[in-house]
């Protein structure tokens, strides 16, 4: 991915929250809007368990979309919230960040596996054939692009946005990384 254009499709996922936000401000619609982002998925972990939303349901948790041949955006946001989870403490132990593949292609539960062993424990890997991926993303309103190189291979274009969802799935807010591990586990915390 370039570098440029995470910062793009922040500007691009921030507007979709945006516009979530300002209905959840009309409470005939808040219903809407709390299930306008999330939603249902059936996929797979790394250790090949088959999960769905309700598994991670009951505690606040980080959701991130991604793919493991990510050159820089990924690496660096799964080391960020592996920070983020550090910084929580005691409090932060059974905070899961579920890392959402975009390229079930290439990243097959075993992938996911090995290239998360490099990460926070707490951070799951989940993936699916290209129809259960699909529905995540779109669920999510996630915005993902399979874009060819010039060498015959191809990278992925992806929403790059950091989404904390509640207890009870719906989604609170967009974790802003841009600041010291400490500020975001502070705001972290308040909804744990
Ligand atoms: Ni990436």
């Amino acid at each position: 991915m370039r570098r440029a254009l995470p910062l793009i499709l922040f500007a691009i996922g921030l507007a979709v929250m945006g516009i979530a936000a300002v209905v959840a401000l009309t409470p005939k619609a808040n219903v809407v809007a709390t299930s306008s982002v999330g939603g249902p998925f059936t996929l797979t972990d790394q250790d090949g368990r088959r999960v769905t939303e309700r598994d991670f349901a009951g505690r606040t948790h980080l959701v991130f979309f991604g793919f493991t041949h990510c050159p820089d955006v990924c690496p660096t946001t799964l080391q960020q919230i592996g920070d983020v989870l550090q910084a929580l403490g005691p409090k932060g132990r059974d905070v899961k960040a579920l890392f959402i593949a975009v390229d079930p292609e290439r990243d097959t539960p075993a992938a996911l596996k090995t290239y998360l062993a490099s990460f926070d424990p707490r951070i799951v890997g989940l993936t699916g054939t290209p129809e259960e991926v699909a529905a995540a993303v779109k669920g999510y309103r996630a915005y993902v692009r399979k874009v060819p190189t010039k060498d015959g291979d191809y990278t992925m274009e992806h929403t790059a946005l950091v989404y904390v969802m509640d207890g009870q799935n719906r989604f609170v807010n967009a974790l802003n990384l841009a600041r010291p591990p400490e500020a975001a586990a502070a705001e972290l915390d308040k909804m744990l």
